[in-house]
């Protein structure tokens, strides 16, 4: 079997899907890997160090796509006028970062030229498959990464500091949406010395905020009771406890200095937590870090990809922050694709085995055989597979993909 590991062309975008670690593992698996020229030098990765690994060096993106079974990206192929869909062949199986509820168009692309499709973000919340959860892989970097550049920005210091000219008082910092990105920012910024406080709708969170000795704002506890789905992300909150929220976090934010972001729900527009009268009535030289601001972002005046000043507030969106953490962030997006493709391919048989009763790869194809076939995206979960692919029924989708 052939793998392709293909250089990434958008913009903002220095990762890489596979690292020699992983090219060696590949191999070792009884794959070919075909790396196109520089895919990795904005990890730090050269051509050398793949060859070293046992992957053969192509010249182009068609060069390594040729014969390849399997192709490995971090963001899906381009549509339009730099169409990269039209180079994958009929029946290849692609591996990438979707972006499906933003781009189904990409889906459907996909789909027409018959290539079968995972989304890694679709990844299942399911114990088994933690290893291979991008999400999570990628938004701890982030989390991590929204500190750092937070304190870069800051006029003052984070830690309380006691000198012969003076006490400095330790900044404060808030991260709304302590899922995974915020537990990170939560823990960075306490490392650095921050006097950090934190907010969900999730209440499983309280415990974990505090246990990072953060301490947990609290709006209606009784609201939020049923603010969980079973894949362990959030629900859209009712009109009410949004009003009520506001009040809570206007009273918090006007003490901070330093506001981590990071909200979503998935396939939804993440919601708005801080509005502009809110930052009016921040202190001046306080920053904000809207990590949510791919998916327009969780502060009103946040512009996604730029940073700005607003009221005397700085409001930082970085693109792709992961990207920004590009060794750390490759390594580990490959390592997530590694363990997900070891639990697929058959290495007696020497292909992948596609099992659509398997909660993982239901979870992840989005599109199959011409069509899309993921029910969060309109589509119908395959019927029983061909017998050389799975063995059984594939009936409807679990809960935790409809999560996704
Ligand atoms: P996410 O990126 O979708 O959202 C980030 C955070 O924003 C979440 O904690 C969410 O509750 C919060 N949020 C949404 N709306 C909000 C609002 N209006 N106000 C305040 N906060 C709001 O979620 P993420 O971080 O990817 O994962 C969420 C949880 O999923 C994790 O904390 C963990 O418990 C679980 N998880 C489970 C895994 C597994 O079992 N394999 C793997 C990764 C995460």
């Amino acid at each position: 079997m052939k793998i392709a590991v293909l250089k990434e062309t958008r913009p903002h975008e220095a990762r890489v899907a596979a690292t020699p670690d992983t090219v060696k593992k590949y191999i070792g698996l009884g794959c070919e890997v075909a790396v196109e020229k520089g895919a990795g030098a904005g990890s730090e990765i050269s051509d050398a160090m793949y060859k070293e690994a046992g992957a053969t060096v192509a010249a182009s993106a068609a060069a390594a796509l040729k014969g390849a079974d399997i192709v490995l990206k971090v963001q899906r192929p381009q549509t339009g006028d730099k169409d990269e869909v039209k180079q994958l062949a009929k029946g290849s199986r692609l591996f990438c970062i979707m972006s499906a509820f933003q781009d189904k168009g990409a889906v459907e692309a996909l789909a027409k030229q018959g290539v079968t499709a995972f989304a890694m973000e679709f990844m299942p919340r399911i114990t088994r498959a933690q290893s291979m959860d991008v999400l999570s892989s990628q938004s701890n970097l982030a989390g991590y990464r929204a500190v750092i550049d937070a304190a870069h920005e800051f006029g003052r210091i984070f830690p309380m500091m006691m000198t012969a000219a003076g006490t400095v008082a330790p900044a404060r910092a808030l991260v709304l949406g302590a899922g995974v990105a915020g537990l990170q920012a939560i823990a960075t910024a306490k490392r650095l010395g921050a006097v950090v406080s934190a907010f969900d709708v999730r209440p499983a969170v309280k415990e974990q905020v505090e246990s990072l000795g953060a301490s947990f704002v609290e709006v209606d506890p009784e609201a939020t009771a049923d603010a969980e789905t079973a894949g362990g992300y959030a629900k859209e909150m009712s009109e009410e406890y949004q009003k009520k929220q506001r009040q809570v976090i206007h009273d918090t934010i006007k003490k901070q200095d330093i506001v981590v972001t990071t909200a979503q729900i998935p396939g939804k527009p993440a919601p708005i937590l801080i509005t502009a009268d809110m930052v009016k009535d921040m202190k001046p030289g306080s920053v904000i870090v809207d990590l949510a601001s791919e998916t327009g972002g969780n502060c009103e005046l946040t512009q996604h990809g730029k940073n700005v000043v607003k009221h005397g507030v700085k409001i930082l969106a970085y693109p792709n922050v992961p990207s920004r953490l590009a060794q750390d962030a490759s390594a580990l997006y490959a390592k997530n694709l590694l363990n997900l493709l070891t639990a697929l391919i058959d290495t007696e048989a020497g292909a992948l085995k596609l099992d659509f009763e398997d909660e993982i790869v239901r979870g992840t194809v989005v599109a199959h055989e011409g069509k899309v076939v993921h029910p969060a995206l309109g589509g119908k979960a395959p019927e029983p597979a061909p017998a050389e692919e799975s063995g059984g029924d594939a009936d409807e989708p679990s809960e935790s993909e409809g999560d996704a």
